[in-house]
């Protein structure tokens, strides 16, 4: 009997020391839970900046061992001239697919916030930018520019062409690609597909007489 009280008594101090615990430590919903070796979630480092006694030249940034590049990086062995925007135009193709309609999509964002100022919504050539005198684009529909390999325009946008500058600082390679597919369905959308040529007279001309005219006109043919 009495070894029973004892033991009721003794959890109920458990008891009530516990949810005084309990109260205590969740008393301030803003501090902290008590961490358990903190440093193993937050270890200890520095900064980007900061001197490090752990390096022989003393500071924490590093340059790239030479020969090295970063990991995904692609480098382009071009040189900014026409000779290499050839060559660009050989070796380079778009990684885009030429039905993929959320690329296109882009690529017309890209070309009215970058490029529509000089060479016009359509790619005219008209831009505001060109109408205040700045030398004023090539067409992008005309021949010159449909003839360019995407690779070339690529190389364009990336390293420039006499007035245009470049477009390697302020556009993703996936960007350019981009605005690079937006322009070849400006080209398309612009260029009259040419009617199929006949390749020989199997049915006979029919004449179209004066009659048969009218008869259009009514309705009846
Ligand atoms: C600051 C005005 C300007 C901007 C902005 C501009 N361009 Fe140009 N672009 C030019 C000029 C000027 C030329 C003609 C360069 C030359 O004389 O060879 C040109 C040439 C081109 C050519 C070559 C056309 C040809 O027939 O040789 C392409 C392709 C082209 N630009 C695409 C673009 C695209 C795509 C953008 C947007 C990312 C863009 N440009 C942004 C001014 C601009």
């Amino acid at each position: 009997m009495t070894g029973r009280v004892i033991l009721n008594g003794f959890l109920l101090l458990a008891v009530v020391i516990s949810v005084t615990a309990s109260w205590i430590f969740s008393s301030d919903p803003a501090r902290p839970n008590f961490e358990f070796l903190p440093q193993m979630a937050h270890s200890p480092r520095y900064n980007a900046f900061a001197p490090n006694p752990n390096f022989a030249n003393g500071s924490t940034l590093q340059r790239p061992e030479p020969g090295t590049i970063p990991r995904g990086s692609m480098l382009l062995h071009y040189a900014a001239t026409p000779q290499d925007a050839l060559r660009a135009g050989e070796e380079l193709t778009s990684p885009l697919d030429s039905g993929n309609v959320r690329a296109r999509e882009r690529g017309a964002f890209v070309f009215s916030n970058f490029c529509a100022v000089c060479h016009g919504a359509g790619g005219a050539g008209n831009g505001p930018v060109a109408q205040r005198g700045y030398p004023p684009p090539p067409s992008l529909l005309a021949e010159h520019a449909l003839k360019m390999k995407d690779g070339q325009l690529f190389h364009v946008l990336t390293y420039g062409q006499n007035n245009m500058p470049s477009y390697a600082s302020q556009l993703s390679r996936e960007d350019r690609w981009n605005a690079i597919l937006y322009v070849r369905a400006m080209q398309a959308a612009a260029t009259p597909v040419p009617p199929p040529t006949p390749t020989a007279p199997s049915v006979p001309q029919l004449k179209t007489t004066q009659s048969d005219a009218a008869k259009v006109a009514g309705g009846q043919l």
